[in-house]
């Protein structure tokens, strides 16, 4: 079997101010010098990707989004080349808080992705099921359609993709995925990669665990064999918890 080196995201949102997020770039880039098996990418407001570049270190800097489009006439919208060109090595696609926040579509976030290959940058992909979805029994079916929706069609390099599962009823809400929820879904996340590439490419491909991640429960779902590491919201704005999680995830290369 391929060996995955764990990846762990920050996802800062809209969070922090350039002071502040200059001094979490620099306190998360020792933490991912200290613990080089893991890859550790931050992911901050577009505004303040610039300051975090330069102060990045060892670790990656990634944008929470890109634009459907190349350039042109599309106010308020940053493009993949732009993150490139501010120090973005990759980029969120779909994350909950656009699919479900702000109605963006599977069609929507493969034109993202798209945009994103074209550029150069290494896309995260998102996917998960609501609340109302996983109660009803829909959960697998959902990861599905979304794998298939954004992905399908798009010649992907294995090595330059994470997704990562997030149940939505488990972001931001204190409520994380048991690790045997998590593992399941990652299995059908690995199952549906299969069917659209092949099994050494889904075998190759990370897949991350993302909703409420925190310093005390990422060793025991990174303990799972299917869990390569965490997207992480809230927790990531802490540098000391964030430190926890990096060296829980980079325990699964030693
Ligand atoms: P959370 O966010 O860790 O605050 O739940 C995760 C995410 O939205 O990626």
């Amino acid at each position: 079997m391929p060996k995955r080196t764990p990846f762990v995201g920050g996802n800062w949102k809209m969070n922090l101010d350039g002071a502040r997020s200059r001094a979490l770039a620099e306190a998360t880039a020792a933490h991912a010098a200290a613990h080089r098996g893991a890859e550790v990418c931050v992911f901050p407001p577009f505004v303040y990707i610039p300051g975090v570049a330069a102060a990045r270190g060892a670790s990656l800097v990634g944008g929470q989004d890109c634009s459907a489009e190349k350039e042109g006439a599309f106010t308020g919208q940053v493009s993949a080349a732009m993150l490139v060109d501010a120090g973005c090595s990759q980029v969120l696609i779909g994350h909950s808080e656009r699919r479900h926040g702000l109605g963006e579509t599977d069609a929507v976030l493969s034109k993202k992705l798209s945009r994103a290959l074209e550029a150069g940058l290494c896309p995260v992909v998102c996917v998960g099921e609501t609340l109302a979805e996983r109660e009803a029994g829909r959960a697998h079916d959902v990861i599905r359609t979304q794998l298939r929706g954004t992905l399908g069609g798009h010649a992907l390099d294995a090595a330059r993709l994470v997704i990562a599962y997030e149940p939505v009823w488990a972001i931001g809400t204190g409520r994380t995925a048991s690790a045997d929820d998590a593992a399941e879904a990652h299995r059908t996340v690995r199952q549906t990669l299969a069917d659209l590439y092949d099994v050494r490419f889904a075998e190759s491909v990370r897949v991350i665990y993302g909703g409420s991640v925190n310093a005390k429960n990422a060793a025991e779902l990174f303990a799972r064999e299917e869990i390569d590491g965490g997207l992480v919201g809230g927790a990531s704005l802490v540098a000391a918890d964030f430190a926890t999680i990096v060296a829980a995830a980079a325990r699964r290369v030693q």
